[in-house]
């Protein structure tokens, strides 16, 4: 296991987690890497750590470098246990080392491994020299626990930015420009999706913050390292975070015999009739994270479910019980589905809508299969609705 090379004296020491396909409910096709950062400076210095199953790569990355008993500092940006669970075994080589993070990293490590380690707390603007090289801190909590920070290189310009600007990717390339770069900015958009979504505000006082460095590579936590596509990344950053949508629907369903596909069909020529990007998304056969990636630029939201034991499908309640947990703002809502009996399935899903705040503009059931005339009327009041 080799390190790979930043910057003069700045090594990749991480993990490629080539196998997982689950991050907690998240569909990771394309694997991960956990990212740590060596520094070979008068101090030599760690910046976060990995999964701890994945500790002893980190340890040969390291120790193809320098020995890891010889680490002064190590920097946890973030307590979650991808980027701090290597940090029991780095403290038991490296025991007179110091971890430098911030107040809530402070207390969360201490909840997480209830070890008296020596800790050194910064804040924002807070400095530390390293020798011939510094490290300035900006916490930005929430971002994407209440823990996280991230720090800045001002000699290299190199912005360690943790969760934020991360990707889902495993490969043996670390930078951008080595890997197909659609790949990458579909993995970075699913990331922001399923991970930052949440946090749109706390991510506009990170970018505010950080507005004022001189940043020539971004090197997160997750996937490759930006150095050639920062002029993409950061804008669309400050897209995602505003909630910026565009004239986009986005049709999710599913469906028992046929009827709620017929209306999510008729409702996408609506959509198409009227110009809107039209991605429509049945359930049996596309994963929740892969629809969060549609929905984040969506203008219209639309879900639709027939009834089943008086109820919606569990593919639906699941899908919506995720979505609203990823809070997307300033939507439009529309609910749909067919019904036999029961016919309470349209209050539930609006209950999730409302709960997000979004704007519902129609609510339709059919009962049974839909005829010609049904949907016809129905494709007739869904035009009115939409503007
Ligand atoms: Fe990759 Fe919030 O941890």
């Amino acid at each position: 296991m080799k390190a790979k090379k930043i910057k003069e004296n700045i090594y990749w020491v991480g993990a490629i987690d080539w196998d997982v396909r689950n991050f907690h409910g998240y569909s990771t096709q394309r694997g991960t890497t956990y990212n740590a950062y060596l520094i070979i400076d008068e101090k030599i210095t760690l910046i976060d750590t990995v999964k701890h199953s994945f500790t002893n790569e980190m340890l040969a990355r390291i120790s193809n470098i320098i020995d890891p008993s010889k680490i002064d500092y190590i920097v946890s940006n973030h307590v979650e246990m991808d980027h701090s669970g290597a940090l029991p075994r780095m403290l038991e080589l490296a025991p007179n080392a110091t971890i430098i993070t911030c107040p809530n990293g402070d207390k969360g490590l201490k909840a997480h491994y209830k070890k008296d380690w020596n800790f050194k707390i910064v804040k924002t603007n807070d400095k530390i020299s390293l020798g011939n090289r510094s490290l300035e801190f900006v916490l930005t909590p929430m971002v994407h626990w209440p823990d996280n920070m991230v720090a800045y290189m001002p000699e290299e310009k190199i912005l360690f930015s943790n969760d934020s600007f991360g990707q889902h990717y495993a490969s043996s390339e670390r930078f951008d420009d080595e890997c197909p770069p659609d790949i990458i900015m579909e993995e970075a958009k699913k990331y922001y999706a399923n991970i930052v979504l949440p946090y749109g505000k706390q991510v506009q006082k990170e970018l505010e913050a950080v507005s004022a460095l001189d940043i020539k590579i971004i090197a997160p936590s997750h996937g490759v390292i930006w150095r050639s596509n920062l002029d993409k990344i950061i804008p669309l950053y400050q897209i995602w975070s505003k909630n910026e949508t565009s004239k986009k629907a986005v049709i999710v369903y599913d469906t028992m015999w046929h009827s709620t596909e017929i209306m999510a069909n008729a409702l996408m020529e609506v959509f198409e009739e009227k110009g809107f990007n039209t991605s429509i998304r049945n359930l049996q056969f596309n994963h929740i994270s892969d629809i969060m990636s549609e929905l984040i630029d969506a203008e219209y939201i639309c879900v639709g479910s027939p009834t089943l034991n008086s109820t919606m499908m569990p593919s639906v309640a699941g899908f919506l019980t995720y979505m609203s947990g990823l809070a997307p703002k300033n939507r439009k809502a529309i609910s749909f589905g067919s019904y036999g009996w029961g016919g309470k399935t349209m209050d539930e899903i609006n209950n999730f809508f409302n709960k997000s705040g979004f704007e519902i503009i129609s609510s339709e059931k059919i009962k049974y299969i839909p005829s010609e005339k049904e949907l016809d009327e129905f494709k007739k009041k869904l035009s009115k609705s939409i503007s």
